[in-house]
Protein backbone atom coordinates (compact mmCIF):
# COMPACT_ATOMS: atom_id res chain seq x y z
CA UNK A 1 0.00 0.00 0.00
CA UNK A 2 1.17 3.50 -1.00
CA UNK A 3 1.90 5.61 1.83
CA UNK A 4 0.35 8.92 1.33
CA UNK A 5 2.81 12.16 0.88
CA UNK A 6 2.37 14.12 3.53
CA UNK A 7 2.05 18.08 2.49
CA UNK A 8 2.68 20.14 5.77
CA UNK A 9 1.85 19.80 9.21
CA UNK A 10 -1.59 21.33 10.67
CA UNK A 11 -0.03 21.06 14.09
CA UNK A 12 3.29 23.14 13.04
CA UNK A 13 1.52 25.68 10.97
CA UNK A 14 -0.69 26.18 13.76
CA UNK A 15 2.34 26.57 16.05
CA UNK A 16 4.36 28.69 13.87
CA UNK A 17 1.47 31.23 13.64
CA UNK A 18 0.85 30.99 17.43
CA UNK A 19 4.40 31.74 18.13
CA UNK A 20 4.77 34.43 15.17
CA UNK A 21 1.69 36.79 16.73
CA UNK A 22 3.23 35.79 20.15
CA UNK A 23 6.23 37.24 19.62
CA UNK A 24 4.77 40.37 17.41
CA UNK A 25 2.76 40.56 20.75
CA UNK A 26 6.07 40.65 23.30
CA UNK A 27 7.45 43.46 21.16
CA UNK A 28 4.45 45.58 21.46
CA UNK A 29 4.27 44.99 25.05
CA UNK A 30 7.74 45.40 25.39
CA UNK A 31 7.93 48.72 23.75
CA UNK A 32 4.79 50.07 25.53
CA UNK A 33 5.92 49.44 28.91
CA UNK A 34 9.29 51.19 28.04
CA UNK A 35 7.42 54.42 26.40
CA UNK A 36 4.90 54.49 29.09
CA UNK A 37 7.28 54.52 31.99
CA UNK A 38 9.60 57.09 29.95
CA UNK A 39 6.51 59.66 29.71
CA UNK A 40 5.28 59.09 33.32
CA UNK A 41 9.24 59.68 34.12
CA UNK A 42 9.46 62.74 32.01
CA UNK A 43 5.64 63.83 33.05
CA UNK A 44 6.93 63.76 36.71
CA UNK A 45 10.27 65.54 36.56
CA UNK A 46 8.53 68.05 34.14
CA UNK A 47 5.85 68.71 37.47
CA UNK A 48 8.74 68.82 39.63
CA UNK A 49 10.31 71.42 37.87
CA UNK A 50 7.91 73.61 36.98
CA UNK A 51 7.03 73.89 40.73
CA UNK A 52 10.15 74.49 41.79
CA UNK A 53 9.92 77.55 39.17
CA UNK A 54 6.75 77.99 40.49
CA UNK A 55 7.58 78.69 44.00
CA UNK A 56 10.55 80.71 42.95
CA UNK A 57 8.59 82.94 40.83
CA UNK A 58 6.47 82.88 43.72
CA UNK A 59 9.05 84.24 46.01
CA UNK A 60 9.71 88.20 44.00
CA UNK A 61 9.01 90.53 45.80
CA UNK A 62 8.41 94.62 44.98
CA UNK A 63 10.12 97.02 46.80
CA UNK A 64 10.31 100.48 45.75
CA UNK A 65 10.43 99.60 42.19
CA UNK A 66 13.05 97.45 42.93
CA UNK A 67 12.62 93.40 42.30
CA UNK A 68 13.93 90.73 44.85
CA UNK A 69 13.76 87.45 44.23
CA UNK A 70 14.66 84.60 46.98
CA UNK A 71 15.45 81.14 46.11
CA UNK A 72 13.44 79.73 48.70
CA UNK A 73 15.13 76.52 49.89
CA UNK A 74 11.90 74.10 49.36
CA UNK A 75 12.21 75.18 45.44
CA UNK A 76 15.46 73.39 44.99
CA UNK A 77 15.50 71.10 47.76
CA UNK A 78 12.72 69.48 45.50
CA UNK A 79 14.76 68.67 42.95
CA UNK A 80 18.02 67.46 44.87
CA UNK A 81 15.63 65.08 46.21
CA UNK A 82 14.81 63.26 43.38
CA UNK A 83 18.87 62.11 42.51
CA UNK A 84 21.69 63.60 42.61
CA UNK A 85 21.29 65.78 39.44
CA UNK A 86 22.35 68.73 39.00
CA UNK A 87 20.63 71.96 38.82
CA UNK A 88 20.34 75.32 37.13
CA UNK A 89 18.04 78.33 36.96
CA UNK A 90 17.63 81.81 35.20
CA UNK A 91 15.35 84.43 36.01
CA UNK A 92 14.77 87.41 33.55
CA UNK A 93 12.73 90.52 33.40
CA UNK A 94 11.08 91.08 29.82
CA UNK A 95 14.55 90.08 28.02
CA UNK A 96 16.68 91.55 30.88
CA UNK A 97 19.05 88.86 32.81
CA UNK A 98 18.92 89.25 36.61
CA UNK A 99 20.35 86.35 37.93
CA UNK A 100 21.48 82.66 37.45
CA UNK A 101 23.02 81.11 34.27
CA UNK A 102 23.03 83.73 32.02
CA UNK A 103 23.36 81.02 28.78
CA UNK A 104 20.70 78.91 29.94
CA UNK A 105 18.03 78.18 27.34
CA UNK A 106 14.41 78.44 27.91
CA UNK A 107 11.49 76.55 26.78
CA UNK A 108 9.92 78.40 24.20
CA UNK A 109 5.91 78.60 23.50
CA UNK A 110 5.15 80.45 26.85
CA UNK A 111 1.51 81.84 27.10
CA UNK A 112 -0.09 83.07 30.01
CA UNK A 113 0.97 81.10 33.48
CA UNK A 114 0.98 77.55 31.83
CA UNK A 115 4.50 76.89 32.64
CA UNK A 116 6.63 75.37 29.00
CA UNK A 117 9.21 72.89 28.94
CA UNK A 118 11.63 71.61 26.42
CA UNK A 119 14.51 69.22 26.26
CA UNK A 120 18.40 70.82 25.50
CA UNK A 121 22.60 70.66 25.83
CA UNK A 122 23.56 72.76 28.37
CA UNK A 123 27.00 72.81 29.31
CA UNK A 124 27.88 69.65 27.38
CA UNK A 125 25.05 67.78 29.14
CA UNK A 126 21.34 66.87 28.14
CA UNK A 127 19.07 68.95 30.78
CA UNK A 128 15.24 69.26 30.53
CA UNK A 129 14.03 73.07 31.14
CA UNK A 130 10.96 74.21 32.66
CA UNK A 131 9.55 77.73 31.83
CA UNK A 132 7.07 79.76 33.91
CA UNK A 133 6.66 83.49 33.41
CA UNK A 134 3.84 86.12 35.41
CA UNK A 135 3.50 89.84 34.58
CA UNK A 136 4.35 92.22 36.79
CA UNK A 137 4.07 95.95 37.21
CA UNK A 138 7.32 97.75 37.55
CA UNK A 139 8.57 101.45 37.81
CA UNK A 140 8.77 101.17 33.20
CA UNK A 141 5.15 99.58 33.23
CA UNK A 142 4.06 95.92 32.73
CA UNK A 143 6.29 93.42 31.77
CA UNK A 144 6.78 89.43 32.24
CA UNK A 145 8.92 88.29 34.68
CA UNK A 146 10.25 84.83 34.07
CA UNK A 147 12.27 81.75 35.74
CA UNK A 148 13.69 78.70 34.10
CA UNK A 149 14.76 76.00 35.71
CA UNK A 150 16.72 72.98 34.28
CA UNK A 151 17.57 70.18 35.61
CA UNK A 152 20.11 66.93 34.12
CA UNK A 153 18.78 63.94 33.20
CA UNK A 154 21.67 61.13 33.62
CA UNK A 155 19.76 59.62 36.29
CA UNK A 156 16.81 59.16 34.98
CA UNK A 157 18.56 57.72 31.80
CA UNK A 158 19.56 55.20 34.16
CA UNK A 159 16.20 54.74 35.53
CA UNK A 160 14.72 54.21 32.04
CA UNK A 161 17.67 51.61 31.46
CA UNK A 162 16.29 49.77 34.05
CA UNK A 163 13.12 49.92 33.11
CA UNK A 164 13.71 48.91 30.20
CA UNK A 165 15.48 45.60 30.83
CA UNK A 166 12.43 44.64 32.82
CA UNK A 167 10.10 45.15 29.92
CA UNK A 168 11.97 42.71 28.21
CA UNK A 169 12.14 40.31 31.05
CA UNK A 170 8.33 41.02 30.63
CA UNK A 171 8.10 40.60 26.80
CA UNK A 172 10.28 37.62 27.13
CA UNK A 173 8.39 36.06 30.07
CA UNK A 174 5.13 36.83 28.01
CA UNK A 175 6.64 34.73 25.01
CA UNK A 176 7.62 31.84 26.88
CA UNK A 177 3.89 31.55 28.33
CA UNK A 178 2.77 31.80 24.56
CA UNK A 179 4.74 28.89 23.49
CA UNK A 180 3.66 26.78 26.23
CA UNK A 181 -0.09 28.08 25.79
CA UNK A 182 0.63 27.73 21.96
CA UNK A 183 1.55 23.58 22.05
CA UNK A 184 -1.70 23.00 24.23
CA UNK A 185 -3.67 24.75 21.87
CA UNK A 186 -2.37 23.13 18.58
CA UNK A 187 -2.26 20.11 20.48
CA UNK A 188 -5.89 20.24 21.66
CA UNK A 189 -6.80 21.31 18.06
CA UNK A 190 -5.05 18.44 16.32
CA UNK A 191 -6.68 16.09 19.07
CA UNK A 192 -10.30 14.82 17.18
CA UNK A 193 -8.08 14.42 13.93
CA UNK A 194 -6.33 12.33 15.96
CA UNK A 195 -9.15 10.62 17.76
CA UNK A 196 -10.80 10.05 14.23
CA UNK A 197 -7.65 8.68 12.80
CA UNK A 198 -7.03 5.92 16.30
CA UNK A 199 -11.06 5.02 15.37
CA UNK A 200 -10.49 4.06 11.82
CA UNK A 201 -7.06 2.52 12.14
CA UNK A 202 -8.02 0.35 15.03
CA UNK A 203 -11.07 -1.20 12.63
CA UNK A 204 -10.84 -4.57 11.50
CA UNK A 205 -10.28 -4.89 8.01
CA UNK A 206 -14.46 -5.86 7.68
CA UNK A 207 -15.28 -2.95 9.84
CA UNK A 208 -17.37 -0.70 7.26
CA UNK A 209 -19.69 1.20 9.52
CA UNK A 210 -19.86 4.69 9.20
CA UNK A 211 -18.35 6.77 11.92
CA UNK A 212 -20.56 8.03 14.31
CA UNK A 213 -18.08 9.24 17.36
CA UNK A 214 -19.14 13.69 17.35
CA UNK A 215 -16.29 15.18 15.20
CA UNK A 216 -15.61 19.20 14.93
CA UNK A 217 -17.53 20.91 12.45
CA UNK A 218 -15.17 21.36 10.29
CA UNK A 219 -14.47 17.58 9.98
CA UNK A 220 -18.07 17.09 9.48
CA UNK A 221 -17.74 17.37 5.65
CA UNK A 222 -14.26 15.06 5.86
CA UNK A 223 -16.60 12.31 7.95
CA UNK A 224 -19.56 12.60 5.75
CA UNK A 225 -17.63 11.90 2.34
CA UNK A 226 -15.35 8.97 4.27
CA UNK A 227 -19.05 7.42 5.48
CA UNK A 228 -20.36 7.80 2.39
CA UNK A 229 -16.81 6.02 0.74
CA UNK A 230 -17.41 2.83 3.05
CA UNK A 231 -21.18 2.35 2.10
CA UNK A 232 -20.27 2.68 -1.55
CA UNK A 233 -17.17 0.13 -0.75
CA UNK A 234 -19.83 -2.18 1.34
CA UNK A 235 -22.23 -2.25 -1.05
CA UNK A 236 -19.85 -3.06 -4.50
CA UNK A 237 -18.06 -6.04 -1.83
CA UNK A 238 -21.51 -7.26 -1.29
CA UNK A 239 -22.36 -7.28 -4.61
CA UNK A 240 -19.20 -9.42 -6.10
CA UNK A 241 -19.38 -11.59 -3.17
CA UNK A 242 -23.36 -12.02 -4.61
CA UNK A 243 -22.19 -12.04 -7.98
CA UNK A 244 -19.64 -14.86 -7.76
CA UNK A 245 -21.68 -17.29 -6.12
CA UNK A 246 -24.53 -16.64 -8.16
CA UNK A 247 -22.17 -17.18 -11.61
CA UNK A 248 -20.74 -20.37 -10.01
CA UNK A 249 -24.46 -21.37 -9.37
CA UNK A 250 -25.35 -20.45 -13.42
CA UNK A 251 -22.17 -21.66 -14.74
CA UNK A 252 -22.17 -25.31 -12.74
CA UNK A 253 -25.94 -26.24 -12.81
CA UNK A 254 -26.27 -26.51 -16.46
CA UNK A 255 -23.24 -28.20 -16.88
CA UNK A 256 -24.26 -30.56 -14.50
CA UNK A 257 -27.46 -31.12 -16.04
CA UNK A 258 -25.46 -31.54 -19.65
CA UNK A 259 -23.50 -33.92 -18.34
CA UNK A 260 -25.85 -36.55 -16.79
CA UNK A 261 -28.15 -35.70 -20.01
CA UNK A 262 -25.14 -37.33 -22.35
CA UNK A 263 -24.42 -40.23 -19.50
CA UNK A 264 -27.92 -41.16 -19.82
CA UNK A 265 -27.62 -41.15 -24.05
CA UNK A 266 -24.63 -42.58 -23.81
CA UNK A 267 -25.31 -45.48 -21.65
CA UNK A 268 -28.12 -46.11 -24.06
CA UNK A 269 -26.29 -45.69 -27.57
CA UNK A 270 -25.77 -48.70 -29.65
CA UNK A 271 -23.18 -47.60 -31.77
CA UNK A 272 -19.77 -47.42 -30.59
CA UNK A 273 -19.24 -44.12 -32.69
CA UNK A 274 -21.84 -42.42 -30.82
CA UNK A 275 -20.57 -43.93 -27.97
CA UNK A 276 -17.68 -42.63 -28.43
CA UNK A 277 -18.58 -39.24 -29.05
CA UNK A 278 -20.13 -38.75 -26.36
CA UNK A 279 -17.63 -40.10 -24.40
CA UNK A 280 -14.91 -37.19 -25.08
CA UNK A 281 -18.42 -35.02 -24.86
CA UNK A 282 -18.61 -35.99 -20.81
CA UNK A 283 -15.25 -35.46 -20.63
CA UNK A 284 -15.37 -31.84 -22.55
CA UNK A 285 -17.84 -31.12 -20.17
CA UNK A 286 -15.81 -32.28 -17.11
CA UNK A 287 -13.07 -30.28 -18.08
CA UNK A 288 -15.07 -26.94 -18.61
CA UNK A 289 -17.10 -27.71 -15.71
CA UNK A 290 -13.78 -27.52 -13.67
CA UNK A 291 -11.83 -25.05 -15.24
CA UNK A 292 -15.56 -22.80 -14.50
CA UNK A 293 -15.05 -23.99 -10.85
CA UNK A 294 -12.23 -23.40 -10.55
CA UNK A 295 -11.93 -20.03 -12.01
CA UNK A 296 -14.32 -19.02 -9.60
CA UNK A 297 -13.10 -20.54 -6.88
CA UNK A 298 -9.95 -18.12 -7.58
CA UNK A 299 -12.17 -15.13 -8.01
CA UNK A 300 -13.38 -15.80 -4.47
CA UNK A 301 -10.42 -16.70 -3.24
CA UNK A 302 -8.86 -13.60 -4.81
CA UNK A 303 -11.81 -11.85 -3.40
CA UNK A 304 -12.04 -13.42 0.11
CA UNK A 305 -7.69 -12.40 0.27
CA UNK A 306 -8.74 -9.00 0.90
CA UNK A 307 -10.44 -9.04 3.71
CA UNK A 308 -9.22 -12.21 5.40
CA UNK A 309 -11.80 -13.51 8.10
CA UNK A 310 -9.85 -14.08 11.24
CA UNK A 311 -11.52 -17.27 12.50
CA UNK A 312 -9.71 -19.88 15.10
CA UNK A 313 -9.07 -22.97 12.93
CA UNK A 314 -8.86 -26.20 14.62
CA UNK A 315 -5.87 -27.42 12.08
CA UNK A 316 -6.99 -31.14 13.12
CA UNK A 317 -10.55 -30.69 12.39
CA UNK A 318 -9.39 -28.92 9.11
CA UNK A 319 -7.48 -31.78 7.87
CA UNK A 320 -9.93 -34.47 9.02
CA UNK A 321 -12.61 -32.74 7.63
CA UNK A 322 -11.46 -32.22 4.49
CA UNK A 323 -10.29 -35.87 4.34
CA UNK A 324 -13.55 -37.29 5.17
CA UNK A 325 -15.21 -34.80 2.67
CA UNK A 326 -13.21 -36.80 -0.51
CA UNK A 327 -13.38 -40.06 1.33
CA UNK A 328 -15.72 -41.24 -1.41
CA UNK A 329 -13.76 -40.51 -3.75
CA UNK A 330 -10.94 -41.94 -3.11
CA UNK A 331 -12.48 -45.37 -2.44
CA UNK A 332 -13.59 -44.97 -5.72
CA UNK A 333 -10.12 -44.95 -6.78
CA UNK A 334 -8.92 -47.31 -4.45
CA UNK A 335 -6.82 -44.81 -2.75
CA UNK A 336 -6.11 -44.94 0.59
CA UNK A 337 -5.97 -41.64 2.56
CA UNK A 338 -5.53 -40.79 6.10
CA UNK A 339 -4.92 -37.77 8.33
CA UNK A 340 -2.70 -38.39 11.08
CA UNK A 341 -0.95 -36.41 13.89
CA UNK A 342 -2.96 -36.51 17.27
CA UNK A 343 -2.13 -33.28 18.42
CA UNK A 344 -4.40 -30.43 17.37
CA UNK A 345 -2.82 -26.73 16.83
CA UNK A 346 -4.74 -23.96 15.74
CA UNK A 347 -4.51 -21.01 13.55
CA UNK A 348 -5.95 -17.60 13.37
CA UNK A 349 -7.36 -16.96 9.60
CA UNK A 350 -9.77 -17.48 6.74
CA UNK A 351 -11.97 -20.97 7.49
CA UNK A 352 -13.30 -21.23 4.50
CA UNK A 353 -9.88 -20.30 2.41
CA UNK A 354 -7.95 -22.49 4.35
CA UNK A 355 -11.21 -25.38 3.19
CA UNK A 356 -10.44 -24.40 -0.25
CA UNK A 357 -6.62 -24.80 -0.34
CA UNK A 358 -6.69 -28.06 1.20
CA UNK A 359 -9.05 -29.80 -1.06
CA UNK A 360 -7.59 -28.75 -4.29
CA UNK A 361 -3.78 -30.32 -2.65
CA UNK A 362 -5.94 -33.64 -2.09
CA UNK A 363 -7.75 -33.36 -5.32
CA UNK A 364 -4.72 -33.31 -6.89
CA UNK A 365 -3.12 -36.29 -4.84
CA UNK A 366 -6.50 -38.17 -6.07
CA UNK A 367 -5.84 -36.70 -9.71
CA UNK A 368 -2.40 -37.65 -10.09
CA UNK A 369 -1.69 -41.03 -8.01
CA UNK A 370 -3.07 -44.61 -9.33
CA UNK A 371 -5.50 -46.85 -8.50
CA UNK A 372 -3.61 -48.33 -4.92
CA UNK A 373 -1.61 -45.27 -3.97
CA UNK A 374 -1.97 -43.95 -0.74
CA UNK A 375 -2.12 -40.55 0.28
CA UNK A 376 -1.35 -39.32 4.00
CA UNK A 377 -1.94 -35.62 5.53
CA UNK A 378 0.40 -35.02 8.62
CA UNK A 379 -0.05 -32.02 11.47
CA UNK A 380 3.22 -31.10 12.71
CA UNK A 381 4.24 -29.21 15.26
CA UNK A 382 7.39 -26.61 15.39
CA UNK A 383 9.29 -24.43 17.39
CA UNK A 384 8.08 -21.45 15.02
CA UNK A 385 4.79 -22.62 13.93
CA UNK A 386 2.49 -25.46 12.58
CA UNK A 387 3.20 -27.30 9.76
CA UNK A 388 0.46 -29.51 7.31
CA UNK A 389 2.06 -31.81 4.46
CA UNK A 390 0.19 -34.27 2.07
CA UNK A 391 2.35 -36.60 1.08
CA UNK A 392 1.11 -39.23 -1.94
CA UNK A 393 2.82 -42.64 -3.24
CA UNK A 394 2.36 -41.73 -6.83
CA UNK A 395 4.74 -40.57 -9.40
CA UNK A 396 5.40 -37.41 -8.22
CA UNK A 397 5.93 -33.97 -9.48
CA UNK A 398 7.13 -33.79 -13.06
CA UNK A 399 11.18 -32.75 -12.94
CA UNK A 400 12.63 -29.43 -13.78
CA UNK A 401 9.07 -28.06 -14.08
CA UNK A 402 8.33 -27.41 -9.98
CA UNK A 403 9.64 -23.91 -9.77
CA UNK A 404 6.80 -23.34 -12.32
CA UNK A 405 3.73 -25.11 -11.22
CA UNK A 406 2.14 -22.71 -9.06
CA UNK A 407 1.53 -19.79 -12.09
CA UNK A 408 -1.69 -19.16 -13.32
CA UNK A 409 -2.74 -22.12 -15.67
CA UNK A 410 0.27 -23.83 -15.70
CA UNK A 411 -0.38 -27.64 -15.74
CA UNK A 412 3.34 -29.92 -15.86
CA UNK A 413 4.05 -32.61 -18.26
CA UNK A 414 1.48 -35.14 -16.62
CA UNK A 415 -1.80 -33.71 -16.82
CA UNK A 416 -2.38 -34.36 -20.58
CA UNK A 417 -4.99 -36.56 -19.84
CA UNK A 418 -6.34 -35.59 -16.31
CA UNK A 419 -8.98 -32.93 -16.21
CA UNK A 420 -7.87 -29.75 -14.31
CA UNK A 421 -7.23 -25.73 -14.98
CA UNK A 422 -3.66 -25.16 -13.39
CA UNK A 423 -5.01 -22.89 -10.98
CA UNK A 424 -4.98 -25.37 -8.40
CA UNK A 425 -1.55 -24.94 -6.71
CA UNK A 426 -2.00 -20.71 -7.22
CA UNK A 427 -4.57 -20.56 -5.12
CA UNK A 428 -3.48 -22.58 -2.52
CA UNK A 429 -0.03 -20.61 -2.54
CA UNK A 430 -1.87 -17.43 -2.60
CA UNK A 431 -4.23 -18.51 0.40
CA UNK A 432 -1.34 -19.74 2.52
CA UNK A 433 0.63 -16.80 1.78
CA UNK A 434 -2.26 -14.80 2.92
CA UNK A 435 -1.97 -16.34 6.48
CA UNK A 436 1.82 -15.44 6.92
CA UNK A 437 2.96 -19.28 5.48
CA UNK A 438 4.68 -20.46 2.87
CA UNK A 439 4.54 -23.48 0.90
CA UNK A 440 7.11 -25.98 -0.29
CA UNK A 441 6.71 -28.26 -3.42
CA UNK A 442 9.07 -31.51 -3.45
CA UNK A 443 9.15 -35.01 -4.29
CA UNK A 444 9.49 -37.75 -1.59
CA UNK A 445 12.73 -39.56 -1.92
CA UNK A 446 10.94 -42.67 -2.31
CA UNK A 447 8.89 -41.07 -4.64
CA UNK A 448 5.48 -39.78 -4.52
CA UNK A 449 4.77 -35.91 -4.24
CA UNK A 450 5.39 -33.90 -0.83
CA UNK A 451 3.33 -30.28 -1.00
CA UNK A 452 4.00 -28.98 2.84
CA UNK A 453 2.41 -25.66 3.98
CA UNK A 454 4.22 -23.46 6.91
CA UNK A 455 2.26 -21.57 9.17
CA UNK A 456 3.81 -19.32 11.86
CA UNK A 457 2.35 -19.37 15.56
CA UNK A 458 -0.09 -16.43 16.12
N1 LIG B 1 0.08 -34.78 -6.31
C1 LIG B 1 0.62 -34.50 -7.49
N2 LIG B 1 1.40 -35.41 -8.13
C2 LIG B 1 1.95 -35.13 -9.31
N3 LIG B 1 1.81 -33.96 -9.97
C3 LIG B 1 1.06 -33.04 -9.39
C4 LIG B 1 0.44 -33.21 -8.13
N4 LIG B 1 -0.24 -32.10 -7.82
C5 LIG B 1 -0.04 -31.25 -8.83
N5 LIG B 1 0.72 -31.79 -9.78
C6 LIG B 1 1.22 -31.13 -11.00
O1 LIG B 1 1.10 -29.73 -10.81
C7 LIG B 1 0.32 -29.14 -11.85
C8 LIG B 1 -0.43 -27.98 -11.35
O2 LIG B 1 -1.41 -28.33 -10.42
P1 LIG B 1 -2.72 -27.49 -10.28
O3 LIG B 1 -2.28 -26.07 -10.16
O4 LIG B 1 -3.53 -28.04 -9.18
O5 LIG B 1 -3.44 -27.62 -11.65
P2 LIG B 1 -4.36 -28.81 -12.20
O6 LIG B 1 -4.54 -29.75 -11.09
O7 LIG B 1 -5.57 -28.13 -12.60
O8 LIG B 1 -3.58 -29.37 -13.32
C9 LIG B 1 -0.55 -30.24 -12.31
O9 LIG B 1 -0.95 -30.03 -13.66
C10 LIG B 1 0.37 -31.43 -12.19
O10 LIG B 1 1.23 -31.50 -13.30
MG1 LIG C 1 -5.34 -29.16 -9.25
Amino acid sequence: MSKPTAHGSIRRRLLLSLLASAAVLALVVYFVVQSVARQVAQESQDNVLAASALSILDSARFFDGEISVDLPYSALSMLDSISDERVFYAIRLENEFLTGYVELPEANGLSGSVPAFRSAVFLGEEVRVASVRRRVSTDIGQSFLQVSVAQTLSGQKQELASISRRSMAIGAGFFLVSVLLAALIAQSTIRPLDRLTASVSRRGPKDLRPVAAPVPSEMVPLVASLNSFMRRLQLSLMRSEDFIAEAAHRVRTPLAIVRTKAEIVQRNADNPETHAALREMIHAIDDSSRTAGQLLDHAMVTFRLDHLSQDKISLRRLTRDAVDHLHPISELKDIEMEAVGTDDLIIQGDQILMQNALHNLLDNALKYTPSGARIVVTLLRHDDGAEIRITDTGPGFPDGEMDHLTDRFARGANAENVVGSGLGLTIVKEVVEAHGGQMHITNNAGGGACVSLHFPSS
